[in-house]
This record gives C-alpha cells, structure tokens and sequence, in this order.
C-alpha cells in the first residue's frame, strides 16, 4: 500500500499540554479544537427524527426542498441591508457530508494532480494543504497582501478567517477573484463563518454581485450548517455557485458515493429555515468574545483582527508553544497558531466554542 504522505495529524501533538490544563481543580476550560458546545436547535432534531424511516438511498443532488432552503436563506441571510446574495439558482447547490469533506477532496474532484498549484492563505484551515495533497498537486501559501502564483489552478479564499477572524471587505474578495480568473483559476471561497461577523461587521459572501461583478463562472462557496446552526455532530455542508462547476461536482459525487444521509437532510432543511436560531448562536459568541478578549489583553496578550468568527488570534510575542504551556498551566488549553502554517508561530488561536460558564472561568483564571 502506498497511502499519500500527510502532515502529522496536528491535534495529537497537543496530549501533553491537554493533560496539564485537565489537571487544573476546577476543571479544564478547552478552547482548542472549535466544536460547538451549545444545543442542536430542537426543530432540526425532530425533522432529524421524523426522517428515521429512510430505507432507500438518499439523492447525491439532495431533495429539492433542501436546495430551494439554501438559496432562500443565503438570499435572505446575507440579503438586503448588509449584501445582495439573491436570485441563486436552487439546481447549482449541492448538500456535503460537512464542509471538510468538500475542502479535503476538492482538488481531487476537480481533476487537479501533479504540477498544478493550489494556493490558500499563508494562515489557514490545515485542509485545503491536505486537500492538494491528496490530490497529488501543489500546495502553496498566498499572503493576502501577495499576488497569485501564475501556475495556480484553485485559489481558496476564507472570509471570516479561521484562525484569525479577519474579514475580507467585498473589494479584497473582487480584486482576488479578478486576479484568479485572468489566470484561469477556480475560486472556492470557504464561508463557514460567513454568519457569525461581529458586532458592526458586514461580512461579504463571494455571491454578492458586488463581489462577482453578476457572472459566477470560476466560481464556488463553501458553507457548513456546523458553527451557525450547532451541527457539526451531524456532517452538514453545502457547496454552490457556478452552475457548471456544480454540475460537475455532482457527477463526480455520485459516482463515488459522496452522499448526505436523507434524515439529515432534513435536518438541514429545517435549520436553513431557522434564521432566529443562527441569529442567537451569533449573539452567543459575541457575548463570549466580549469576555474573553479583554481578559486576554489583561492577561498581556495582544489580539490582532478576531472580528468575526469563532476565534480570537492572540500573542504574547513568544513562540506559540509557550503560550499553550503557560494557559495550560492555568487550566486553558488552547491551540498553537503553528498548526495553521508557519506565520503563526508567534500566535496561539482562542475558541470561542466554550459554555458561557466556561468562558466566565477563564476569564477569571486569566486575571488571576
Ligand atoms: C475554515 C474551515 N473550513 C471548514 C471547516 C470544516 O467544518 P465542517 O466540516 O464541520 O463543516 C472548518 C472547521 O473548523 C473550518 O474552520
């Protein structure tokens, strides 16, 4: 068997520092991996289990329910007031078994291998480098000050930024996708913090005819139902946008089996429809964020951008692994900001995916 030559899986090389902090008598306060902690919003789960009796094999394409709920709420989510992403063509959405399945293989289901590049941030999520990899193309970290490599065949782009929490202004995203596609690129633009700006932040999707001049050719968002909606247990991520792309996607997907189990496609139709929940898990971390950011600046941390999303990108100006050690210590394990590429090895990554008790913990341990 030759298996593809991967990175080491990054989270195991945190046991030591996860051991100490677990010691800490009061308890652990884990804010490393991001996994929501709050409720699945109860209409999901019964539309989860009113699905149970699903003997026969669910659509790859999904239910047309389900694709009519995506571009409904993407229209009226990121619509009127804030952006303008309406009029989405229900047919060129594709339900995924959450979004890293769809980030790991997207290369590979493009038919992108050897000598083609796939550029991401120089700070991202470790999957779209592992996605190229898998594929047998290469992987390449792009500054979002740099230009482009000119061989790359996929360009991702990921606004709000995990693990920074920077949001790209719809003329950042414009000017990307403008450069991506005078080089032929495909442009999968990761938006599953998308729901979660900050207070006073617009957060643009690359749907937005603002960002995409009205032509979606080249071009792919990325969502998960995990973070806004708290379903990350149930694998629920979509992929739209050119209709052509998607159509290709879909081929592909149901050759290989790549498919979403009915009952929870269900499950995401419901949640799709649920703008008052994703609207108060928005509240929650916001709430959240605003503990913990000043006790980590109290605590002598600087926190750079963090305006959105599920992180805050702090750094004590030490290398990340003594920062971890050191929040350990005090009972809070945190991520080294080294996992998402080597321009964080100064920063340590914060979730926000605690209980509001959790977080009030850690707030206090930081000061004392
Ligand atoms: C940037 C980014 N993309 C994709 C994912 C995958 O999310 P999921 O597979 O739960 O949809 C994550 C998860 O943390 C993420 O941070």
């Amino acid at each position: 068997m030759r298996f593809p030559a991967l990175p080491d899986f990054p989270w195991d090389s945190l046991t030591g520092a996860a051991a100490v902090a677990r010691g800490h008598p009061d308890g652990v306060v884990d804010l490393s991996v991001g996994t929501p902690v709050d409720p699945v919003p109860e209409a999901v789960g019964e539309a989860l289990r009113a699905a149970w009796d699903s003997p026969g094999y669910p659509q790859t394409w999904g239910t047309p329910a389900l694709r009519e709920a995506a571009a409904a709420a993407l229209g009226r989510r990121h619509g009127a007031g804030r952006s303008a992403v309406e009029g989405l063509d229900p047919d060129a959405v594709l339900p995924t078994v959450g979004s890293k399945e769809l980030v790991a293989w997207l290369p590979t289901l493009l038919g992108l291998g050897d000598g083609d590049v796939v550029a991401f941030p120089d700070l991202a999520y470790p999957t779209y480098e592992v996605g190229a990899q898998l594929a047998g193309a290469r992987p390449v970290r792009v500054g979002d000050d740099e230009p482009l490599p000119a061989d790359a065949r996929l360009v991702w782009l990921n606004s709000p930024s995990n693990p920074t929490g920077r949001v790209l202004d719809a003329a950042a995203l414009a000017a990307r996708i403008a450069e991506a596609r005078a080089l032929g690129a495909v442009v999968a633009a990761d938006e599953c913090y998308l729901g979660l700006p900050g207070p006073g932040v617009v957060a643009t999707s690359v749907l937005d005819p603002v960002v995409h001049g009205g032509d979606l050719e080249g071009l792919l968002a990325v969502h998960s139902l995990s973070k806004i909606s708290n379903l990350a247990g149930y694998r629920a991520g979509l992929v739209l946008g050119d209709p052509a792309l998607v159509a290709g996607l879909l081929q592909v997907r149901k050759h290989a089996g790549m498919i979403v189990p009915r009952p929870v496609q269900e499950a995401m139709t419901a949640a799709l429809g649920d703008d008052v929940g994703v609207a108060a898990t928005r509240d929650r971390y916001d709430a959240r964020r605003a503990v913990l950011r000043p006790a980590l600046e109290a605590a002598g941390m600087r926190i750079e951008h963090s305006e959105a999303g599920l992180y805050l990108w702090a750094t004590a100006d030490e290398p990340c692994r003594a920062t971890v050690d050191r929040l350990a210590a005090r009972g809070i394990l945190v991520a080294p900001g080294e996992f998402y590429g080597p321009a964080g090895a100064a920063h340590v990554r914060v979730a926000l995916t605690a209980s509001d008790e959790r977080i009030a913990a850690a707030a206090q341990r930081l000061a004392g």
